[in-house]
């Protein structure tokens, strides 16, 4: 098959990587790609947002199947522009993909579905929310309704932060995105993340993991789109995976079916998992990143076949095979993200990580000048290592890490230190 991949970030390298194993394979493109997809699939500078130039690239390039990798595309309709031509493809239609869209559209589909969740207010001007503000206790929780690239969360200590964050969203802060604004209950727990692919009507879970979206050591500063990741999340015991696909993942894949437009693609609940067990945070209609880094490392099944199953329906005679061994990612960022990061400073030193047992090093914002490559994002690599354990991938990441030099980036130096100590208590 020749297969396009949307993207050009760190999922989607991890992405590029496992669907370029897959024996079905013919040939691989990505648009746009990065320096390192390059390696794997041959990058074209198509723009997603233009749906006519995509369509004519699949038709010249004879694009049998097509992989959206970010949000932004679905959210925006290009399944359903692929589907109209008659375009086999990964990833919801628009209708579907108001899961990750619409928070508000969630957050109902949960209070119809009883899918437990954080309680709620919808508000559509300052006024309300602040009234609904008033009979809820802090911390407290304000969202613009649509995306806003993970910024759009203010998890607030005191009323006066929370009416802040409320004037922010309506002043135009997240533009469009904060039209509507979601008031909700703070939950308390451990997060993580849970993944499922679905065909409509059945849904399949993938390996449990866990990311770190503080920029900070020890979980601490501002949120990012995650700086490091791991699998398996051992918070995620079977029975919570059970209780999750019981209590959250098959009621939604129903209700959307129910409503006439069945979800088909990646879903990924951001789970708290609290004191009464899994509760949504929220819903992405896409894979993780940078979960997926970690989840690719442990697949040993063809992640090709996988998604073709999910576009034809046919997931209920479908198993993946996971590798037992765990996997641990650590992103490397420019200086100044999740701020405005500085771009164009040089990376060495990747061949040298490469050469670590167990590494990987997915590329998620750098681009190649003549034998240099630079820095060209926010969150610029993932180095990822399997390991019998998560302390022995962490131990393999690190050591790679030290190998790198680039004196224009930052990293977190304890990514999954949860796990770890887990592991240590349960004598592993
Ligand atoms: P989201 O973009 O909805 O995933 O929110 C970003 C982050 O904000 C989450 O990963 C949580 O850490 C936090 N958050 C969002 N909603 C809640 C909530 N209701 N209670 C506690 N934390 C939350
Ligand atoms: N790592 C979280 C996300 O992809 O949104």
């Amino acid at each position: 098959m020749n297969v396009l991949l949307i993207g050009g970030g760190g999922r989607e390298h991890a992405l590029a990587w496992a669907l370029s194993a897959s024996p079905l394979i013919e040939k691989l493109y990505a648009a746009p790609g990065n320096a390192g997809i390059a390696d794997v699939a041959e990058c074209v500078p198509i723009d997603a947002a233009d749906h006519a130039a995509v369509l004519r690239f699949i038709g010249e390039a004879g694009i049998d199947f097509v992989v959206v990798g970010p949000e932004a595309p679905l959210v925006a309709g290009l399944g359903d522009a692929l589907a109209e031509a008659g375009i086999k493809h990964f990833g919801p239609s628009q209708a579907a993909a108001q899961l990750e869209g619409s928070k508000g559209f969630t957050k109902d589909l949960c209070r119809e579905a009883g899918i437990p969740t954080a309680a709620y207010g919808r508000f559509k001007d300052a006024a309300s929310a602040k009234a609904y503000l008033v009979t809820q206790p802090v911390p407290i929780v304000v969202k613009a309704d649509g995306l806003a690239a993970g910024k759009g969360v203010v998890v607030a200590e005191s009323r006066a932060e929370a009416e802040a964050a409320i004037d922010a969203c309506f002043a135009g802060a997240f533009g469009a995105a904060g039209a509507e604004v979601i008031v909700e209950e703070c939950l308390v727990g451990e997060e993580a993340s849970f993944f499922a692919l679905c065909d409509g009507t059945t849904a399949l879970a993938l390996a449990t993991a866990q990311d770190h979206k503080r920029v900070g050591d020890g979980d601490t500063g501002p949120n990012t789109g995650g700086m490091g990741a791991y699998s398996p999340a051992p918070v995620m015991t079977p029975g919570l995976v059970e209780r999750t696909m019981d209590e959250i993942i098959r009621p939604t894949v129903a209700a959307m079916a129910a409503r006439g437009t069945p979800f088909k693609g990646v879903l990924f609940a951001g789970l708290m998992i609290t004191a009464d067990g899994p509760k949504l945070i929220e819903y992405n209609v896409r894979f993780g990143d940078p979960e997926t880094q970690v989840l690719m490392m442990r697949l040993q099944s063809d992640l090709l076949a996988a998604m073709v199953a999910t576009a034809d329906g046919v997931l209920d005679h479908f198993d993946l095979r996971w590798s037992d061994d765990a996997a641990l990612t650590v992103v490397l960022a420019a200086k100044g993200y999740p701020g405005t990061p500085e771009k164009g400073t040089e990376i060495r030193g990747l061949e040298a990580a490469r050469e670590v047992a167990g590494v990987e090093i997915f590329h998620a914002g750098t681009r190649r000048d003549g034998e240099r490559i630079l820095a060209d994002g926010g969150r610029v690599l993932a180095v990822t290592a399997l390991g019998a354990t998560v302390a022995e991938a962490q131990a393999r990441a690190y050591e790679a890490i030290s190998k790198i030099d680039w004196p224009g980036g930052f990293w977190r130096s304890d990514i999954g230190w949860r796990a770890v100590l887990r592991e240590t208590a349960a004598g592993q």
